[in-house]
């Protein structure tokens, strides 16, 4: 069933169950390859909330939360638009960081939140992505965990939103092409 936000049609793409059985896996794999660790998860707000609490609650080891909304401007350098961080207020030494975002599109804000968090030098930075555009990266990227790999076509639900609408939905949907 198709569904309406704003002035944009979506279709069914990920089901709850689907979304919510990857996590499972997601939060397994990291539980056991950070054993021991105490690792900290730092949600990218506002479209990481949804999948950040579900992530969270399927971890088995002892670690810690913290979310933070990262703000974009143009520098007056040249290196351009400057990416920094509201809120985050841990002491990220010798923490394993684990950077929980809602989707990688062209990989511009990863690619440039990343140089700013390595500064507060922790001892390491592992991204985790629900949703994956590979065709629209065009800053270079590893990304450690992947949720789906998906086609460059624009999505909303489970946290990610269209102006600011959809993010209700447990499922995700992907946009109507034009028949
Ligand atoms: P990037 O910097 O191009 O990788 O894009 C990152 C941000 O763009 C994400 O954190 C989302 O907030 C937003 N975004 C990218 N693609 C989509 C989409 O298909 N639906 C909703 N938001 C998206
Ligand atoms: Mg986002």
């Amino acid at each position: 069933m198709s569904i309406q936000v704003l002035d944009k049609t979506f279709v069914p793409y990920l089901s709850e169950q689907e979304i919510q059985n990857r996590i499972n896996q997601l939060a397994l794999q990291i539980s056991k390859d950070f054993e021991g660790k105490n690792p900290l998860f730092i949600g990218i707000l506002n479209g990481s909330f949804m999948f950040a609490s579900d992530l969270y609650k399927d971890i088995s080891i002892p670690s810690t939360i913290s979310f933070i909304k990262l703000v974009s401007y143009k520098g007056t350098s040249s290196s351009g638009t400057v990416i920094t961080s509201i809120g985050l207020e841990e002491d990220l030494s010798d923490r394993h960081v684990i950077i929980v975002e809602d989707i990688v599109d062209t990989g511009k804000t990863m690619s440039s939140f990343i140089p700013s968090l390595q500064k507060l030098q922790p001892a390491s930075v592992t991204i985790c992505t629900l949703l994956h555009k590979p065709d629209a990266l065009q800053f270079p990227l590893t990304l450690d965990y992947i949720g789906f790999v998906i086609p460059d076509k624009f999505v909303v639900g489970y946290g990610l939103d269209y102006d600011g609408y959809g993010r209700n939905f447990r499922e995700i949907f992907q946009i109507k092409q034009p028949s």
